[in-house]
């Protein structure tokens, strides 16, 4: 069975070209890349894929996930994320550790990895814990967990308060070839605060999280990259001040990458007056001026890659007081048109936006992806660029629904996705 791909927008995010490109696909391989009209064929032993007027894409590769499995499954399990992240355009996604128990020895990691082959959908890739427990006390056992398959460390959720369990984690994953990913928090200064601290933190009478939380942590992990010269990766960056040391930073030659999230480039804190517990996330949802200098950041190269961080959680965490409501919102399916978006806006390129949802992740861990090449995986996606319409709940895959997008009309969306040459997802 040969699989043709015609007439579309091939874009190519590590040469910065869109050209028009007819895709060969055989035994889950890209076989054959072509001027469109080399090839003709016909017959039973041939799907056509019409892609005129469309983009195919290598399929999108997210950074930043959480899928609650094991523990929390009435959330998130492996393969429902799974699903979302095809509907998404996503054909790999990196999930965080923080489970119940969460990842940090290696029968979870081989757990994780066993139901994502059960759920045979997009590749999954666990991200370990730093810590035992995720409690910041003393490192896991770095070898045994990429021997198990982990790609990274993070104890994302919770920040690594000790300084020097920080730079003895950035000292052994190196030699793990492992990349550190810091959640940016100092919990003395984010305390009880359920929103950004500011203008509208005080008109609402929420108590409020400073941009300062972050940045503060931020500069460390910058320091202690510094000090021990090994690369550190920022997770989701919110705030201006940490786009600021981020740029200082890199132009030192400093080893440090950055991600953010399509919330952070698309809505600010005015979003949370009305109390609407979908809009609470952590790090939170900032002022207007952040917001540009997260676009300001993309646009320079300052931050790398744009993850979802998606964050199920359900209506029992969801629909209480804003307070005591869990942070986090799911982001899988709707990341790519918000980021398609920022293009339309003329904030960063087509070919930089495809490279920071795709090939940046993939290269900041070190896994496959990102690209489409003769010979590679067909691991790729085709997206309608033009396609509008309302995005509902009954469009969401993931078990849980806690979108603030939800109602809002979205622009572009993945008609077909593939991973090794299998269909993945198909838009009705
Ligand atoms: O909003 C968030 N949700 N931020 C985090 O750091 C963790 C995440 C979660 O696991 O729900
Ligand atoms: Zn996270």
């Amino acid at each position: 069975m040969i699989t043709w791909i015609r007439g579309g927008d091939l874009i190519d995010p590590v040469n910065k070209s869109v050209q028009q490109i007819d895709l060969i696909i055989e035994n889950g391989k890209i076989s054959k890349m072509l001027p469109p009209g080399v090839f003709q064929g016909e017959g039973p032993g041939i799907r056509r894929v019409e892609a005129s007027g469309k983009m195919v894409i290598p399929g999108l590769v997210d950074m930043h996930v959480h899928l609650r499995e094991p523990g929390h499954e009435y959330k998130e399990t492996i393969a429902s994320g799974a699903r979302a992240a095809a509907a998404g355009g996503y054909t790999a996604v990196a999930c965080m550790p923080n489970t119940v128990p969460p990842n940090d020895c290696r029968a979870v990691t081989e757990f994780i990895l066993e139901q994502a082959e059960r759920a045979g959908l997009v590749r999954v890739y666990p991200i370990a814990a730093i810590s035992k427990g995720q409690a910041g006390e003393t490192l896991t056992d770095f070898g045994e967990l990429k021997a198990a398959g982990a790609v990274g460390l993070s104890d994302d959720g919770f920040p690594v308060v000790s300084s020097e369990l920080m730079r003895r984690a950035l000292e052994y994953a190196a030699f793990y070839g492992l990349r550190v990913i810091s959640h940016c928090e100092d919990r003395s200064l984010s305390g009880d605060g359920a929103m950004h601290e500011g203008v509208v933190s005080t008109r609402i009478g929420l108590a409020g999280i400073p941009d300062a939380s972050e940045d503060i942590m931020v500069y460390r992990e910058i320091a202690l990259a510094r000090l021990t010269g090994r690369p550190v990766h920022i997770a989701h960056v919110s705030a201006a001040a940490s786009v600021d040391v981020i740029r200082r930073a890199k132009e030192d030659g400093i080893l440090v990458t950055a991600e953010t999230a399509p919330h952070y480039f698309t809505l600010d804190h005015e979003r949370v007056i009305g109390y609407d517990t979908l809009a609470k996330v952590n790090p939170p949802l900032r002022t207007p001026e952040d917001v540009e200098a997260i676009k300001a950041g993309l646009r320079e190269g300052v931050i790398d890659v744009i993850a979802t961080d998606h964050a199920p959680h359900s209506s029992l965490e969801k629909e209480l007081e804003f307070d005591r409501a869990a942070f986090g919102m799911i982001g899988l399916q709707t990341a790519l048109p918000l980021t398609l978006q920022l293009v339309r806006d003329g904030v960063i390129d087509l070919a930089d936006a495809i490279g920071k949802l795709s090939w940046a992740g993939a290269k900041i861990l070190g896994i496959p992806g990102g690209r489409l090449m003769e010979g590679g995986s067909a691991d790729l996606a085709v997206i309608d660029p033009d396609y509008k319409y309302p995005f509902e709940a009954d469009r969401i895959l993931s078990k849980s629904k806690n979108s603030p997008f939800i109602g809002q009309v979205l622009q572009g969306i993945a008609e077909l996705t593939m991973v090794g040459g299998k269909v993945v997802w198909e838009k009705k």
